[in-house]
């Protein structure tokens, strides 16, 4: 039999496994009740796989296989594998945000990695959500960590064209509420859009965030863009679970692969694949729980004038399936890496630099991933806008807007909620045209609560019938990654926050300049002194449970919309016995 007394200096998981008394008899005992023979528990790396499977995520409904995968590949390498479930975030049911429950999730996972027995883990995320809370969770306990993202869905085909997840979902929906396509029709591309397992293939928060987890390192190689039912998704989960234990011997932490340099490439990629807005937010947040400094300026700063070569909807034409057979994420990074636009010489996950992963890469077709000398789209990356509307800054994505709405000046069309724009914006008698600037209140982090993805506000269907396509819209809400359209977003502070706008009126003048990065509301200090003497904030949406803690605690966009007592990391302590 296997003599567990601990050695010095040894993994985390034998301050359970290595004792000869009673604690050890219950740690060991129980975990053997599946057939586990004794020499389980000889100090080899215990692994966590932390899946969020759910039927309720159908993202992650393939999880199972791929935890599979990932267990084999522990096997392999000598580990100990140990399954276990998080909340699962489903963006398409939850309501009314899976944001709400994103920091919820976060804890979810920081508190089961600390508290159990575990060396190192493999973090398995897809839809939206996911990724974020499953990384923020773990670099609040910073073991060795790998991640693995489910893929995305196959491209959605429907009458001989491609449809992708979300961005079709939005056009079809202005195409029936404008009587260009039957309800019969719709249905029928319910079913083609979202025809395999994985997420959404269009070049949103998913796409994007898997992607931010290949840039940043803690993902292998082609782990943003391989299909969900491609063979090569389960190979790549496999050999993350056997990376995973040479990691945990080697005591490679997440906090040495998330590093200020990472996040600096991650968001110089972020640009370049003309990825979603919502990934501000969640790496802001991730910074801030890694101990990271990061501001809204950063990805001002580092991202701008880096091209967009990636050609995918919803800023271009192509779906994730294509991507993958281009190359990849790797052609990306190293046209950025050969300009000097990355830091090639972060380790990463694998082991290896970011420059050694990428260096043959290779592009096999040129109208999805460009080149860096005649990029898909010259103007990239994420504007932050500031101004007197946003005194904290606000967010636009200048490669899915209008070009000649990036600097326009116009009357507000005010909705005070969004209950207030669902009730007026299909009445023809609404006093709105092309020129007007629609502005949403009460969505951000605290007024929704959850920041929900509704900035991109439908437009009135008078207009739609009359040829618009776009308008300007400003929200304190955040919008899908597969939306588009000239939309300020994350504005800060918010406006159930008693930020400036709540206090904009109908009629009242704004002027966006996005060259300028500037967001000005026309009303002089006195008036809006005044307005804010007579503002009265809106109640809470909740007095108890989980969504009062989340509203007393939410921090603003800027940073994050963590909560305030999650930021930064209480590492991995062993906790008493509770026997
Ligand atoms: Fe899950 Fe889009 S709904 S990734």
């Amino acid at each position: 039999m296997t003599d567990h007394t601990p050695p010095k200096g040894t993994l985390r998981s034998r301050a359970w496994f290595a004792r000869n008394d009673k604690m050890g008899f219950y740690y060991r005992s129980w975990l053997r009740n599946r057939g586990l023979p004794n020499d389980q528990f000889d100090g080899r790396p215990v692994i966590g796989i932390c899946n969020t499977w759910s039927e309720l995520t159908p993202c992650n409904g393939h999880f199972r296989v791929i935890a599979e995968h990932v267990r084999h590949g522990i096997l392999e390498a000598g580990g100990y594998p140990l399954e276990f479930p998080v909340f699962s975030l489903g963006e398409t049911q939850l309501r009314p945000t899976a944001m709400l429950y994103r920091n919820l999730a976060s804890m979810d996972v920081e508190e089961a990695l600390r508290a159990n027995p575990l060396d190192g883990v493999v973090l398995l995320m897809g839809c939206d959500k996911t990724t974020p809370a499953l990384l923020m969770g773990a670099s609040s306990v910073d073991l060795p960590t790998i991640g693995v993202s489910g893929g995305p869905m196959l491209n959605g085909w429907y009458k001989g064209q491609k449809i992708g997840s979300g961005t079709n979902t939005i056009s079809m929906s202005e195409q029936l509420r404008a009587g260009e396509i039957t309800i019969e029709e719709f249905y029928e591309a319910e079913g083609a859009m979202s025809r395999s397992a994985g997420h959404c293939m269009t070049m949103g928060t998913a796409s994007t965030m898997a992607s931010m987890v290949e840039a940043l390192g803690v993902g292998l190689p082609q782990n943003a863009a391989i299909p969900a039912p491609d063979a090569r998704r389960n190979e790549l989960a496999r050999l993350a679970g056997r990376r995973i234990v040479q990691m945990v011997k080697d005591d490679i932490r997440l906090s040495s692969i998330l590093t200020r340099k990472s996040i600096e490439n991650a968001i110089r990629t972020l640009a370049a694949i003309g990825g979603s807005t919502n990934a501000v937010v969640h790496l802001l947040a991730i910074a801030g729980r890694i101990g990271v400094p990061l501001t809204l300026e950063d990805f001002d700063h580092l991202a701008s004038g880096i091209h967009c070569l990636v050609n995918l909807r919803p800023s271009g034409e192509h779906l994730m399936e294509d991507f993958y057979y281009a190359g990849g994420l790797p052609v990306v990074m190293r046209e950025l890496i050969e300009r000097g636009l990355l830091h090639g010489d972060v380790p990463t996950a694998n082991g290896r630099t970011l420059a050694e992963n990428v260096a043959k890469a290779e592009c096999y077709n040129r109208d999805v991933i460009r080149t860096y000398d005649a990029p898909f789209k010259p103007e990239a990356g994420i504007a932050i806008l500031r101004g007197n509307l946003c005194p904290g800054g606000a967010v636009i994505k200048p490669s899915a807007a209008s070009p000649h709405l990036m600097k326009h000046t116009g009357r507000t069309v005010v909705f005070e909620s969004i209950e207030d724009l669902h009730e007026r914006i299909n009445d023809d008698a609404l006093d709105i045209d092309e020129a007007c600037i629609m502005v949403l209140k009460n969505c951000g982090p605290k007024g929704y609560p959850g920041m929900a993805e509704v900035g991109n506000m439908p437009l009135p269907p008078k207009l739609l019938r009359a040829g618009v396509k776009d308008m300007i819209r400003i929200s304190d809400a955040r919008m899908s990654g597969t939306a588009y359209g000239t939309v300020v977003l994350h504005v800060v502070p918010e406006a159930a926050a008693g930020g400036p706008l709540a206090l904009v009126e109908n009629g009242d003048m704004i002027t966006l300049d996005v060259p300028a990065r500037s967001l000005v509301l026309h009303v002089d200090d006195a008036t809006l002194s005044a307005r804010r003497a007579a503002w009265v904030a809106p109640p809470p949406a909740a007095d108890r449970g989980y969504t009062k803690l989340y509203i007393d605690h939410v921090l603003q966009a800027d940073k994050g919309a963590d909560f305030d007592f999650l930021q930064g990391s209480s590492g991995a302590p062993v906790a008493r016995d509770n026997h």
